[in-house]
């Protein structure tokens, strides 16, 4: 494993679009245990790929409930409206308050890449909502109405 350093707002890097994965092999595995590892040591509660410079739609989230990981994740389906301030690795020192679904279900693959279907509420509804965005090039300060 190695830590890897997170990149700031405004690198142009974080306004592009992330890749789909085509094969969940080795080095992908590589880049999920690079990406907790910096996760944790950043004290983030999620962190997408593109956060360290790979463009690839990955993401890890932890709010205290387990690691969790999806390559690929798309949100089938989301209800409700929570509004809450939200910080972001990049963006040090700034909280935005944003306004996200309340209850979702996000399907994708995990790490050993099989289909998975997360269904989440509260902080983990809303960190996979951040991380996702991540993967469009949307941040936080977008998001401000
Ligand atoms: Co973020």
């Amino acid at each position: 494993m190695s830590l890897q350093e997170v990149i700031t707002y405004p690198n142009p890097i974080l306004r592009k679009k992330s890749e789909v994965v085509e094969e969940v092999n080795d080095d992908l595995k590589q880049l999920v245990e690079d990406m907790t590892e910096t996760m944790y040591a950043s004290h983030g509660i999620g962190l997408a790929a593109i956060q360290i410079g790979v463009l690839k739609r990955v993401i890890v989230v932890n709010v205290g409930e387990g690691r969790v990981v999806l390559i690929n994740p798309v949100i089938d389906e989301a209800e409700g409206e929570t509004r809450m301030e939200e910080g972001c690795l990049c963006l040090p020192g700034v909280m935005v308050e944003v306004t996200r679904h309340e209850n979702i279900s996000v399907s994708g693959l995990n790490e050993t890449g099989e289909a998975v279907t997360i269904h989440a509420n509260g902080l983990l509804a809303r960190a996979l909502q951040h991380e996702i965005d991540h993967l469009e090039g949307t941040l936080i300060v977008d998001k401000v109405s």
